[in-house]
């Protein structure tokens, strides 16, 4: 074993992922000097972009929403182009009681009843969003009643009928906190909508899943560490952050696998449920403790299957399809840019997922296929090519997408999420206002983490 190099740069960088590269970026460019370091042995993070088995998969975080606009300025800037996801035609519905209908437009073919009491709950969750700050969700008027309560009883507080509490709990339980709705407050939901711009945009698969780019999300990250040359450091895990203060200035070093660094500040830029894979000396104060034991990572499956053809445009359909009640809640066409195959993307949410891991890989395969088949014809149960990324397996990210609070966390903890310990500053998308458990939240919080950083260390 030879001994790891020594750095000295003014600002240490944990986690290579769309924030921290981000950070790194903004740093550089204010003519700070800074190190990443990444455990893994490529960027990127929950972005990740793989051909597997000839096939070239989004492994992870790959759309773009209208609303935002950080995300679409640092595309702009590094060069990247996006294209609009397939939509044309029919979408598709499977009831709680297996019948399968096609419709066109956002809302769901459901009885003239609950469709009236979805629209009721939307219209409620869009004004309680409206009245958030998505920064402060904790100063929200209802703040704490709204989080000592689950998403799933304050639902059916609000309406008794069962198929629209379910379908309205789909878009943030299983579609974007990836928990089960009894598992999370119903602020932490607001919180979600708030972040989006509106409850009315989750809604909209058109809105939320409009963009993605061309050469894949990962390449956001690629592109930014490429500028940052060396001073990126893969296959480094950050072991010990160890800090000391003398007359108001910080001395922090952070040793990792292949590099000590030593540093003015330190950006932990990972998920807060492996912020205690580090050891910090001194440790750090008790509420941090605290917290960081409330925030936990959601977890689905995202299903990749890839045919000779997109065979469903032929029937008219669109590829979206939505069921509460399937083990695939929600089916996406997902044909990448200029493939003349066709890729539908599934995802197997929070309980479903446990499920589907207790099956054998085939057996998996098969129940997951069916499904697809059950949305888009027999043809979708024969894929060429079928993949299911796997993030709860991951040992630096351990789940998918992104961290939430159980209940009562948000408005208990969340005022101190991003309060700096010494020299230690807090960046990643699970601690987003905007953009919130979204590559565009990760962009955000690089942002303003450097430029807090720039006004402390460039006066
Ligand atoms: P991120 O987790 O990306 O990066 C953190 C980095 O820190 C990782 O590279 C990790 O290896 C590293 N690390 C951890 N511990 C370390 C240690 N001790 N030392 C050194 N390095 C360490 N978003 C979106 O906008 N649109 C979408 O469609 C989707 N869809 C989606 C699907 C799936 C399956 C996933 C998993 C995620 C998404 N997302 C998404 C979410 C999006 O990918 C996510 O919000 C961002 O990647 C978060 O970026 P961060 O930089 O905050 O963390």
């Amino acid at each position: 074993m030879g001994t790891t190099p020594n750095i000295q740069r003014d600002v240490v960088i944990i986690g290579a992922g769309p924030s921290g590269l981000t950070a790194a970026h903004e740093l550089t460019k204010a003519g700070l000097t800074v190190a990443v370091l990444e455990a893994r042995d490529r960027v990127g993070g929950r972005t990740w972009t793989e051909t597997i088995d000839g096939a070239w998969l989004e492994l992870g975080g790959q759309w773009v929403s209208p609303d935002q606009t950080a995300l679409i300025a640092l595309l702009d800037e590094l060069g990247l182009a996006t294209y609009s996801r397939y939509r044309d035609g029919d979408s598709v519905y499977i009831a709680p009681d297996g019948t399968r209908t096609r419709y066109t437009g956002e809302m769901f073919p459901v009885s003239a009843g609950t469709a009236a009491e979805m629209d009721k709950l939307i219209d409620t969750l869009d004004a309680l969003a409206a009245a958030m700050d998505p920064a402060r969700p904790w100063e929200h008027p209802q703040a704490r009643e709204l989080d000592i309560i689950s998403f799933h009883h304050w639902l059916r507080g609000q309406s008794t009928d069962e198929e629209a509490c379910n379908n309205i709990g789909l878009f943030i339980a299983g579609g974007m906190l990836t928990k089960p709705a009894h598992a999370f407050s119903a602020l932490q939901a607001v919180l979600m909508a708030s972040s989006a711009g509106s409850f009315s945009h989750l809604v909209d698969d058109n809105f939320i899943l409009d963009k993605r780019v061309v050469g894949g999300m990962q390449g956001v990250s690629l592109a930014l560490a490429e500028r940052l040359g060396k001073n990126v450091i893969l296959n480094s895990p950050a072991r010990t952050v160890r800090w000391e203060e003398t007359d108001g200035d910080y001395r922090a070093t952070v040793i990792s696998d292949n590099a000590t660094v030593t540093a003015k500040r330190v950006v932990m830029a990972v998920p807060p449920n492996l912020y205690s894979r580090v050891s910090f000396d001194p440790p750090l104060p008790r509420r941090q403790h605290q917290m960081h034991q409330h925030q936990s990572l959601g977890f689905v499956i995202k299903v990749h299957a890839v045919y000779d053809t997109p065979f469903w445009r032929a029937d008219g359909l669109s590829g979206t399809g939505f069921s509460a009640s399937s083990l695939v809640q929600e089916v996406y066409d997902n044909t990448n840019h200029g493939d003349a195959r066709g890729t539908l993307v599934g995802f197997v949410s929070d309980e479903k997922a446990d499920y589907a891991f207790s099956l054998s890989p085939e057996q998996r395969k098969k129940e997951i296929t069916t499904a697809l088949a059950e949305f888009l014809g027999d043809g979708a149960a024969e894929p060429a090519v079928y993949y299911e990324s796997d993030w709860g397996a991951e040992e630096w990210t351990r789940g998918a997408y992104a961290a939430s609070y159980d209940l009562g966390g948000l408005h208990r903890y969340g005022p101190d999420q991003l309060t700096p310990v010494g020299p230690i500053h807090w960046s990643s998308s699970d601690l987003a206002a905007e953009g919130y458990q979204h590559v565009d939240g990760a962009v955000r919080m690089g942002q303003d983490t450097a430029a807090t950083l720039i006004a402390a260390l460039t006066k």
